[in-house]
């Protein structure tokens, strides 16, 4: 059945479903073709993301969240200017060819003024070389596009869920959260031009294989041109680690996530797709694995050590130790694994260049 399935590429929602079930000898149909069709549409190459974890400062209050509004436990900061500066100046000595900017939701001018001064000092810096994907969350239509004119041009913003009732399940039930102005932002940030990214948690309190699905054929039918999906990891001191007994175990966590993302490369064959710091979170490899079964992002934590603890969005088990993260760990990952780290190649998603192009 699963080879049927995928010689004749038939992805319904029902075959996915009948993919995601796969045991361990039957996946690696899938991995062995998700790999090849990769290797075929952008080659076995890596491009590394340095990510930089600007303020831990959120209005949100999602029930998933280490970071979200309500919890008392993290100590909240904002990279002063200096630091901010500091990061971008090692990011570029480095020779990381692009950054991530991350931070909780915030709206407040002067955090809005902060990012376009890391905008402009990061274009200033680099001679216009450093490549800028910001994650930054919901923004009204005219900060996203400040910050396109700035030199920002990739935008992550995940769905989380693209099932709306199991995203409001996740998230409280007010005007804050809604699943509505979350597709409206995505529209959003592509009517400006962003090359934009989406991705879900996988494995959250009752999400069915079929919401998983569902989740693949979201992303085509929205023609994304990046994703960073990983599994979702309790987070203590969050009302949704109450539900902690209701998930899969962390082996088919990770078993799905790695489906998830061979899935999406078999349905969307030249997007850029990450192998996010989750999956290495609980199991240790589980990127590599990533990047093997069809991911080809990989984002290096670039975040100073004072700041990154207070970081937290979920229990990071096994946090990565920096020297882990240092370029040359990487690379020798990578060839493990038969694959090269592309240095000073921004590594566009090819799928937006063919789009804009044509
Ligand atoms: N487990 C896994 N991923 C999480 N995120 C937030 N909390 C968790 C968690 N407990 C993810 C969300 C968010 C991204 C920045 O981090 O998907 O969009």
């Amino acid at each position: 059945m699963i080879k049927y399935i995928l010689n004749t590429e038939n992805y319904t929602k029902e075959n996915l479903v009948k993919l995601l079930q796969a045991n361990l000898q039957e996946r690696e149909l899938i991995f062995e073709k998700s790999s090849s069709i990769k290797e075929e549409h952008i080659a076995n190459k890596v491009y590394l993301r340095a990510l930089i974890e600007f303020s831990n400062h959120c209005e949100k209050d999602c029930l998933y969240c280490g970071i979200r509004k309500s919890n008392s436990s993290p100590k909240r900061y904002t990279i002063p200017q200096e630091e901010i500066y500091k990061t971008i100046d090692i990011a570029i000595a480095k020779g990381y060819s692009s950054i991530v900017i991350q931070a909780g939701e915030c709206k407040e001018p002067e955090f809005i003024e902060a990012i376009d001064n890391a905008l402009i000092y990061a274009k200033d810096q680099s001679g216009g070389k450093l490549g800028i994907t910001l994650s930054l969350g919901e923004q009204e239509k005219s900060t996203y596009k400040r910050w396109f004119d700035l030199g920002g041009h990739r935008y992550l913003l995940r769905i989380e869920s693209s099932n709306k009732q199991l995203f409001e399940t996740i998230h409280p039930r007010n005007e804050n959260h809604s699943f509505e102005t979350r597709l409206q932002k995505l529209k959003e940030l592509k009517e400006i031009g962003y090359q934009v990214g989406t991705g879900v948690m996988i494995g959250l309190p009752n999400q069915t294989l079929e919401d998983l699905a569902g989740d693949l054929l979201f992303m085509k039918e929205f023609d994304i041109d990046m994703c960073g999906m990983g599994p979702y990891i309790v987070s203590p001191d969050t009302p949704l680690a109450k539900l902690a007994h209701k998930i899969p175990s962390e082996e088919s966590r990770v078993d799905l996530s790695l489906k998830m993302i061979a899935l999406l490369r078999l349905l969307m064959k030249d997007i850029n797709i990450a192998s996010t710091t989750a999956l290495q979170t609980l199991t240790d490899r589980a990127r590599e694995e990533g990047i093997k079964v069809g991911a080809n992002i990989i984002m290096p934590n670039l975040t100073a050590v004072d700041f990154k603890d207070s970081y937290k969005l979920y229990n990071k088990k096994t946090d990565l130790k920096s020297h882990d993260d240092t370029l040359s760990a990487i690379e020798e990952q990578m060839t493990r694994v038969g694959h090269k780290v592309e240095i000073g190649n921004w590594g566009d998603s090819i799928h937006f260049q063919r789009k804009t192009t044509n």
